[in-house]
Parts: C-alpha cells; sequence; structure tokens
C-alpha cells in the first residue's frame, strides 16, 4: 500500500535552530524564537522542517558531534520546548523532520568516554578499534586539508579508533547489534515526540565496514532495510531522507526497491546543474536528470540549489568542475576542501535572473524541493569565517541591530552586516513589504508547484528543443500535463517543441497571460527571455470547472 506518498509532494525546508531567532537574548537561536516564526514559515507556503541537529554538544562540527542523542542542548531550550514546537508547527499543517547523525558521535559523549577509559567496559566495543595503525589510516578523509587522517591513536585506550569524519568524531561500531538496538531507540523516541521522519547523516559510511585495507569497503545495504522497518512500524507514514553523495548506479541499493530509504538527495543532479548554470548549457543536465531517472514508486529524488555544507562539485570532471569555480568562486578563499565552494546562492549568481532560473529549476525538477533558509531571501555569506560556517549567518528578519535575530549585543555568529548582502539590505521585514522582492516571489512560485502534483507523483521525460541551452520536461499524471521549460543562457530564444497535444489544444502558462497556441504542424513556438522559465499546462486551464 503506497499511502499518499505526501513526501512526493512536499516542499522541505532546511533552518538550524541555533541560526533561526534567539528569544531569550544569550546570542543564540532557541526553540521559544522558531516557535515564533512558525506562521513565517506558514505563509512561506513550506510542508516540512528539517532542523540541523540541535541536541547536547561541544559544537565542533555545526551539532553533527552530539554528546546526548535523547537531549536538547540547553542553549536552545527544553525537550518541552521542542515537543511544543512541534505541536505548533503540526498545527499549521507543518511536519518536522530531525537529522539523524549515528555515524558518530561525539568524543566526548558517555559512551566514548567509558569506552577509551576502560577498554573492558561495555561501551569499548560500540566503536571502531585497532591495536595497531591500519595501513589506510590517511585514506578517505572527508575534509582533505583540515583533517588528515581516519584513524587516530587514543593516548588513554591505547589503540587506533576509526573516524569518517573529524577525530573528534568517533564512528560508532555497526556491527555491534547493541548500537543498533541503540539507535532503534533513538529513532522511536524522538517519533514519539511527533516527528514525521529523519535526514540520516551520511548515510554510505552508517553501512559499510571500516576500511581496515585496501580495496572498496564492504557496504550493508541490508540495515537500510533494518532502519526502514522499525521506522515504519513505529510511524507508517514517517520517512527516511538519506544523504548519499553516490553515482548513480549505486543508488537503486539505496532505495532497496522501495524497502530503503524513501528520499535521497540527488547530489548527481545538483552538480550537473550548477555546471549548466556556469555554462549555459543544459545538455548535461538532461542527461544527469535521465541518469537518475529510475526508481521505485514510493521513492523520490530530493532536490536542492545549495545546503548547510560546501557546495559539493566532485563528481563532475576536472574541467567541468573548473567551469563552475570560475564562474562562482574565482577567489580560492570561496572553495574548500578542492571540491566545493563555500558561497551562497544568491551572491554567487548575482543576477536576479539567474536566481530565479535556479529556483525555477528546483521547484520543477522531478522530485521534492528542499530549501537552505536564507535563501528565499537571497542571503549572503561571510567568507571571514572559517570553512563552512560562512554559509550559517543568522537569519536576517529585519534592519534592526544584529538582523532581529538576537537582542544580545554579540550574536554567536556575526550577521552578514557589510556589502549588498548585508541585513540592512536583505532581510524579512523589507522583502515582506516590497511585492517583487525575491521572497514573495518564491512563496508565488511554492505555490504553483503545489499546484502541479504532477511533478511529485507523475511521469517525466525531457523533451527535444535542439536548444542546448533550453531545458524542457514534460509531466503526466492522471490525465494532466505540464510542460516546463528553462533558458540557461543570457540571450532571449525561441524553440519549437513537439509534444503530444490534441489537436489545436493550446499550452496555458502558469506564470503569466501568454498562452502558446499550436502552429498549423502542431508544433508550439515557445519564446523564452534571457534565463527565462515557462510553466504550461497542455491544454485549457480548467479552475473554473474544480
Ligand atoms: C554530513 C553533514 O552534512 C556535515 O555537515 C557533517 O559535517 C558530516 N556529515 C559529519 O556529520
Amino acid at each position: 500500500m503506497l499511502g499518499d506518498l505526501w513526501y512526493k509532494n512536499a516542499v522541505v525546508y532546511n533552518l538550524d535552530v541555533e541560526t533561526y531567532l534567539d528569544a531569550n537574548g544569550d546570542g543564540c537561536g532557541d526553540f521559544e524564537g522558531l516557535m515564533r516564526r512558525v506562521d513565517y514559515l506558514s505563509s512561506l507556503g513550506v510542508d516540512v522542517l528539517w532542523l540541523a541537529p540541535f541536541q547536547p554538544t561541544p559544537n565542533r562540527d555545526n551539532g553533527y558531534d552530539v554528546t546526548d542523542f535523547y537531549g536538547v542542548d540547553p542553549r536552545f531550550g527544553s525537550s518541552g520546548d521542542f515537543v511544543e514546537f512541534v505541536h505548533r508547527a503540526k498545527s499549521r499543517g507543518i511536519r518536522v523532520i530531525v537529522d539523524l547523525v549515528v555515524n558518530h558521535t561525539s568524543d566526548r559523549h558517555p559512551w566514548f568516554r567509558s569506552a577509551r577509559d576502560h577498554p573492558e567496559s561495555p561501551h569499548h566495543d560500540w566503536y571502531v578499534w585497532a591495536d595497531k595503525r591500519p595501513s589506510t589510516w590517511r585514506q578517505g578523509t572527508v575534509f582533505p586539508g583540515h583533517q588528515q587522517a581516519t584513524w587516530s591513536r587514543d593516548p588513554q585506550a591505547k589503540r587506533w579508533y576509526f573516524h569518517r569524519f573529524y577525530d573528534f568524531q568517533p564512528d560508532l561500531n555497526m556491527q555491534n547489534p547493541a548500537v543498533r538496538e541503540e539507535i532503534r531507540r533513538i529513532m522511536g523516541y524522538w517519533l514519539e515526540l511527533g516527528v514525521s521522519g529523519f535526514r540520516v547523516d551520511a548515510v554510505p559510511f552508517i553501512i559499510e565496514e571500516p576500511p581496515r585495507a585496501a580495496g572498496p569497503p564492504k557496504l550493508h545495504f541490508e540495515y537500510l532495510e533494518e532502519l526502514r522497518d522499525f521506522l515504519q512500524w513505529r510511524a507508517g507514514d514517517a520517512v527516511l531522507l538519506g544523504e548519499a553523495n553516490v553515482l548513480p548506479k549505486e543508488a537503486s541499493q539505496y532505495f532497496g526497491g522501495g524497502d530503503g530509504i524513501h528520499l535521497m538527495f540527488n547530489f548527481w543532479v545538483n552538480q550537473h546543474l550548477w555546471y549548466a548554470l556556469a555554462t549555459g548549457d543544459a545538455r548535461p543536465l538532461a542527461a544527469a536528470l535521465r541518469d537518475t531517472r529510475r526508481l521505485p514508486d514510493s521513492c523520490q529524488w530530493a532536490h536542492f540549489l545549495r545546503n548547510h555544507d560546501e557546495l559539493d562539485l566532485g563528481r563532475l570532471t576536472p574541467e567541468q568542475r573548473e567551469a563552475v569555480f570560475e564562474r562562482f568562486a574565482p577567489d580560492e578563499g570561496m572553495r574548500l576542501y578542492g571540491r566545493g565552494i563555500r558561497r551562497r546562492l544568491a551572491p554567487m549568481l548575482g543576477d536576479r535572473g539567474l536566481l530565479q532560473l535556479a529556483f525555477n529549476v528546483l521547484y520543477s525538477l522531478p522530485g521534492t524541493p528542499v530549501v537552505w533558509y536564507g535563501d528565499e531571501l537571497g542571503m549572503g555569506e561571510d567568507l571571514r569565517l572559517p570553512q563552512r560556517d560562512a554559509v550559517r549567518t543568522p537569519m536576517q528578519w529585519s534592519g534592526e541591530a544584529n538582523a532581529g535575530f538576537t537582542g544580545a549585543e554579540k550574536p554567536f555568529r556575526p550577521v552578514v552586516s557589510r556589502g549588498p548582502y548585508a541585513y540592512e539590505h536583505v532581510n524579512v521585514e523589507r522583502e515582506r513589504r516590497e511585492q517583487d522582492s525575491l521572497l514573495h516571489w518564491n512563496m508565488r512560485m511554492i505555490r504553483l508547484r503545489k499546484e502541479c502534483p504532477e511533478i511529485g507523483w507523475g511521469e517525466w521525460r525531457t523533451v527535444s528543443t535542439r536548444n542546448p541551452a533550453v531545458l524542457a520536461l514534460r509531466y503526466d499524471w492522471h490525465g494532466d500535463a505540464l510542460l516546463v521549460l528553462h533558458n540557461f543562457a543570457g540571450e532571449a530564444t525561441e524553440v519549437t517543441v513537439r509534444t503530444e497535444a490534441k489537436p489545436g489544444e493550446r499550452l496555458s502558462s502558469l506564470l503569466d497571460l501568454e498562452d502558446c497556441e499550436p502552429t498549423a504542424g502542431g508544433t508550439y513556438r515557445v519564446a523564452l527571455d534571457a534565463y527565462g522559465s515557462a510553466w504550461y499546462r497542455i491544454g485549457a486551464l480548467d479552475y473554473a470547472l474544480g
């Protein structure tokens, strides 16, 4: 039974409580503040909030280093505040999903402390150890230039422990049944508190056997089905949203024929989309979409433009990556880990037309769009902050001191206060009042996306336009059909499309009053502005009949 598959037609918004709104004046966001903004999020039109980790943490990796999986960091409030927030969101029809960061813990987690202090402790085997330095100790670091090894020696345990990420994030031993049982307990706990699912951090690393010798690691995909089974027994409509930057041919194993992960971020399409934005050539993007086309009916891709990490371009060819770097991150300081960009969407794209094109594509890709907080306004980055923190500055609510984010003199991280993206220019209060602001435009586009369920639930295919700069997609669902075109070139163009329609049937524009009548030959001539998009229902609009 597929149910209504709500997640296939949802718009997801990702935020970090820490940077959203500070209600108690200590300089850092909290659940009380977030609660005050649920109405904003509701009017924006998003259906799901994905919260970055908010559990107790030494905060050396933006909360992805947890010391208590069952708690709320006291800086953000209490478990009671969390439940109140979930209740408030649900009352506005908004679901909440939370990060499940169980590949590793913080090295200050009581489990690791006990594991390293007493090698005979039951928690010792919760982590991954070696007596001698494995030959692979320098291989596979995720943060090159900032973390040199994946195995480090613990002076207390006098053994080597494995950490796929930073050395303060020891990996949990997923082969240990007690660890798996604890993870089920963690999921069960948050489900009882009302969440609708989990964004599963670092999926490929959760299922890999720690690489002790050279060669490809063994992956345990059956574990994903175990997680899914547990989730679905506890909450039939809850979902897993997986973070796995893998090649298209590997993805099907993560979906597990419909018994694994429900939603996977489509990193492959994301990187080719950035290539298209950089070069004006939409063909590799169309190919990337076709590469990731086949997936089980109950599964879905999650699409995004930017997220809280670097814009990872590691899957492009070196020439393609260089083209994106040259256009969008010309200075070395804008780049990170040799493969990515640590900038926000708006400053990278600069031009409003190009920015709208990027969002137009996001909302019309076959999948579920995920928006990174602040991008709906066109917020900028702060390159003076280290690594990925550049894109994690406080939300810009108003032109008041510290962007209205906090009443404290000094926010825990500075707000963007210089240049064209400073909070005096880019903020919610201002954009709410300006009818042609990016915020209003995004609200309209989110509404439009929700009027087009063909995109999430339907069949889709690329349509030939013979213009390398134009991406055209057709969707069909229950007798309704949609045609969406995007021009990645900085010049206006006109393309001819041939698409099945009843003789004489027009294309009804969903963005403006410019419908498109068929030519005598039954084709359609569609005019597109520079970086322009067109959304058409094939046939007449039937609102009146509704
Ligand atoms: C992936 C997260 O997106 C990233 O922010 C984090 O640093 C690593 N996983 C480690 O948890």
